[in-house]
């Protein structure tokens, strides 16, 4: 089995070979966690952002869109507590001159400890077979209590330091013989905190320019456009606002590719509802956002919740989504209950009212809030990684394939003349002129039919449509499935109505 790290190693490379993802302006040596999507990933990151909107904002009444600008008035970052409280503790390793995370230290630390104790329980269920009870294991075995004892002591000692003192977080790190892991060097500076918003500045001369910040989130855009979407929609609580849109962070540890980003898009809703509804509401959209997951069909066994045991000070009740990336569970989306924080706090700082009078009740409130948040780059990252496969063939041959689902795929059908001459590329520009108006497609005469087939299993395409010498006497082709390879011979006329089968956004969201 190939390891994670090859694994991963392949999904970058795969990106870059087939005009997915690029570094960002790489004739300069690229820019640290920032990419460009290329040609095929802008209509894969597309349609993946379409299918959530549909999915949102289309399919649901009582849910409207929105796209607030990037730059806001920056007394809405402090009413937010980005301001003062969104950063992250940062350590210097003084020989290496390199920054780090000193939660994620101890963090990378912990994962060690459980790897150790997974690694007893695989040695034992090896061992023991059917009659091994994991749950008896790690409960009774010496040294898995002992490790994960260790791991659970250290990272409720990191929880106490990052709230209470971060001189406590350095202290652990050297008590634990934590080194620069790139260099071994153990000698740290002291933990600082970083905000990790990115400042900009508005207007033409230095003296009258105001500072802004480059949203962190997009959430906020919502919050304070709150009661004038609900008043010139005249929407009734509860509702929902959706947007999609880029986000900013000075991130100090960015790595895993598209994982953690400077610049990132995500897709938020916050659902409004009434004062002591909110824990109905979240429990809905937990399953309901795990559901949409579910129906693109990556495998149940990818996705678990992840219950915050710690919560943000504007927070009730949070919970991740964690996705089975090729470097292991890691969140891709949050489900937060944020209660009346954010519009309680945009009225203090604004001084304006944003409450809702409600006709049931006859009275005026300020709603809580219940906030669905996922990250298109990683959802990008976690259908990308999980579609790419190599397959070993009957014949002994192997093929690179990436089993997009259908809906989300960039090209849905490519359309090959099996040669270039008697006719058979005008029939197949015909094709493509008739099925472009529905469907992305795409044509290629390039190379032996097999390498054009092979090369549209790298890219993801559905449905290959050959147009060969018999097309010339029965107006029929015959169309390649991408995951079985198998071929129909099909009429022209039929081929629509194929495609769309397999590829509309209904067909994969009734599955939810
Ligand atoms: N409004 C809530 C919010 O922003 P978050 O957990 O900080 O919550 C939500 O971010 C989602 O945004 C995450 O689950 C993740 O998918 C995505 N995300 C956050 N930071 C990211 C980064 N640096 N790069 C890529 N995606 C990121």
């Amino acid at each position: 089995m190939a390891k994670q790290e090859d694994i991963f190693k392949n999904v970058v490379s795969h990106a870059k070979e087939y005009g997915f993802i690029f570094p960002s302006s790489e004739v300069y040596d690229g820019l640290s966690a920032v990419y460009d999507y290329a040609q095929n990933g802008v209509e894969l990151k597309k349609n993946i952002r379409e299918y959530w909107w549909k999915s949102m904002v289309q399919m649901n009444e009582n849910i409207v869109g929105l796209d607030a600008a990037i730059l806001m008035h920056p007394t809405t970052w402090k009413a937010s507590g980005h301001v003062d409280a969104f950063n992250d503790p940062l350590i210097d390793n003084k020989d290496s001159k390199k920054r780090y995370r000193a939660d994620t230290l101890v963090e990378d630390y912990c994962k060690k400890l459980e790897d150790k104790a997974d690694k007893e329980i695989d040695k034992a269920r090896a061992r023991f077979g059917d009659a091994f009870n994991k749950e008896e294991f790690i409960t009774t075995n010496a040294r898995v209590v002992e490790y994960l004892a260790k791991k659970k002591e250290i990272l409720s000692r990191l929880a106490k330091g990052m709230t209470d003192d971060l001189q406590d977080v350095k202290a652990l790190i050297e008590e634990l013989g934590i080194a620069d892991p790139e260099t071994g060097s153990k000698n740290w500076t002291d933990v600082k905190q970083f905000n990790l918003m990115f400042g900009t500045k508005l207007g033409a001369s230095a003296e009258n320019a105001m500072d802004l910040y480059l949203r962190p989130e997009t959430a906020q855009g919502i919050f304070v456009n709150f009661l004038n979407v609900q008043k010139s929609g005249r929407m009734k609580v509860p509702f929902g606002i959706a947007q999609t849109g880029k986000a900013f962070r000075n991130e100090i540890v960015a790595r895993q590719f598209i994982f953690r980003m400077r610049e990132f898009e995500q897709m938020e809703m916050q659902f409004f509802v009434r004062p002591g509804e909110e824990m109905k509401s979240y429990e809905y959209w937990k399953e309901t956002r795990l559901k949409w997951h579910l129906s693109l069909g990556l495998g149940k066994e990818n996705y678990r919740f992840h219950d915050h045991e710690k919560l943000a000070h504007y927070a009730n009740a949070a919970a991740d989504i964690e996705f089975n990336f090729p470097f292991g569970f890691k969140e891709l989306e949050g489900i937060h209950s944020r209660t009346d924080f954010d519009l309680k706090a945009h009225e203090e700082y604004s001084g304006r009212k944003l409450q809702y009078f409600d006709p049931e009740l006859n009275e005026n409130y300020v709603p809580y809030v219940v906030e669905t948040s996922v990250g298109l780059d990683r959802m990008f990252l976690a259908v990308f990684a999980t579609s790419l496969q190599e397959e070993t063939l009957e014949d002994g041959s192997t093929r690179t394939v990436l089993k997009l689902p259908a809906v989300l795929a960039p090209t849905k059908a490519a359309v090959l003349p099996l040669v270039k001459k008697d006719g058979l590329p005008e029939i197949s520009r015909k094709i493509i002129e008739d099925l472009k108006w529905d469907f992305n497609v795409a044509y290629d005469e390039k190379d032996a039919v097999g390498r054009r087939y092979r090369r549209q299993d790298a890219l993801g395409t559905p449905f290959c449509i050959t147009v060969d010498h018999q097309t010339l006497e029965d107006e029929t082709v015959t169309i390649r499935h991408r995951d079985t390879m198998k071929q129909d011979r099909v009429k022209i006329t039929e081929l629509r109505a194929i495609i769309e089968n397999e590829v509309s956004m209904k067909n994969w969201l009734m599955k939810m």
